[in-house]
């Protein structure tokens, strides 16, 4: 019999990605979402890449009443995947309350009721926010954390901390933190992808909707950084390489193989790649011209992130695969296809 695996934000970009992985390996899932940030149709179109609809459980994570009952109705389930949350950087510098209570009570009010059904394996999104500005690259999980830039990062540091201080006292709870650097990309088949709620805050979407003529123009924030052509240098990783390595830390978790009770990992590709790199890639991949000006810095941005993979190799046995060209081009894919269901 299948494996039952609850998802958090399963409707979201990098959970609905994760489900897939999951579900073409034979897993039974549970998506958890209020769809606050994302909608109902995602279930279709993870049922048409995959053939099977996940169980969907519409609740608000950060209600206690209905986050018990709908443990209580799955805990067959062996594992929980936390994706849920806000992640939108300038609306939690503006509604800090508003992100603390999201992030910090749906990840509560989630440990508190599948430890109290005896579910014991936890994987945690968290973020390569929590290194702040790196003192030495490439990244690796020994850097110091320091406090992020934003709520929304701080929401990161401290769910870390709780789970440092959850494994302490729950001898059964076993888990693991994914530190992100900048997911990007779409699944192939261009049915699933990032579907942001009004302007996007982030690069790739921006730049889609920029070449698709949803927006004007993209505004490049600052060219004078000592980087190799002034923009920032970022990881970023396929969000389908990114769903597998979820699978590679749940069946460590499941085969108990874990080294302690809370494991941390970065997941990127190693690679680093500037704004300018990414707008030429992204206008020889897709033969588009896109519309950019640069503009002054973003506050809170750093100047370069990328990771030390090594321990995710080591320990999870998994490797990004996609390379840029492949995470460009299938977020242009998905960006086309949105615009055909129009
Ligand atoms: P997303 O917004 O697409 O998905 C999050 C999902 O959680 C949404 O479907 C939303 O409706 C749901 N959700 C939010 N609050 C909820 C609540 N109280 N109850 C039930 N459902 C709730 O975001 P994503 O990009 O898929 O990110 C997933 C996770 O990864 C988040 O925790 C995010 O902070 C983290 N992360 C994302 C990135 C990134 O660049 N996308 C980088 C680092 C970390
Ligand atoms: C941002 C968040 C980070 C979060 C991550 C994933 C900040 C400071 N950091 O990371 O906490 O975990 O998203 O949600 O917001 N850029 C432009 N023009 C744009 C958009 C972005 O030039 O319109 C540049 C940025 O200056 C940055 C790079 O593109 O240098 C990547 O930006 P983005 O995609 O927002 O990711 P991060 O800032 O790395």
């Amino acid at each position: 019999m299948s494996q039952k695996i609850i998802v958090t934000g399963g409707c979201g970009y990098i959970g609905s990605h994760t489900v897939v992985t999951l579900i073409s390996n034979n897993y039974d899932v549970v998506i958890i979402d209020n769809l606050s940030n994302s909608n109902k149709k995602t279930l279709e179109r993870i049922t048409k890449i995959t053939g099977t609809s996940p169980h969907f459980e519409h609740i608000d994570l950060k209600n206690p009443e209905q986050t018990k009952s709908v443990f209580k109705k799955h805990n067959d389930a062996v594992a929980v995947i936390h994706f849920a949350a806000y992640k939108a950087v300038a609306e939690s510098v503006e509604k800090p309350l508003m992100y603390y209570r999201n992030n910090l009570l749906s990840l509560i009010n989630t440990l508190e009721f599948q430890i109290e059904e005896g579910i014991s394996n936890f994987i945690f999104s968290s973020s390569a926010t929590v290194y702040g500005a790196p003192e030495t690259l490439p990244i690796t999980e020994e850097n110091k954390v320091q406090r992020p830039f934003s709520p929304y990062g701080n929401t990161k540091k401290i769910a870390e901390e709780v789970l440092e201080d959850l494994v302490k006292t729950s001898s059964n709870l076993a888990a693991i933190s994914l530190r992100y650097f900048n997911p990007i990309g779409a699944h192939k088949s261009g049915f699933l992808g990032e579907l942001p709620n009004g302007i996007p805050n982030n690069l790739m979407p921006y730049i889609t909707q920029t070449a698709a003529g949803i927006r004007k123009e993209l505004q490049v924030f600052g060219n004078d950084y000592p980087t190799k052509d002034g923009t920032p240098v970022r990881d970023y990783i396929h969000v389908v390489d990114l769903a597998e390595a979820h699978l590679k830390a749940l069946q460590r978790l499941l085969n108990k193989e874990q080294d302690k009770p809370l494991e941390v990992y970065n997941l990127g590709t190693g690679n680093g790649y500037s704004v300018l790199e990414i707008i030429k890639s992204f206008e020889r991949t897709t033969n588009t011209t896109l519309n950019y000006k640069i503009v002054d810095r973003r506050p809170g941005d750093v100047e370069t992130l990328y990771a030390d993979t090594s321990l995710a190799e080591k320990k999870l046995n998994w490797k990004a695969k996609r390379d840029i060209d492949d995470m460009i081009a299938s977020s242009w894919k998905w960006e086309e296809n949105l615009k055909n269901e129009q």
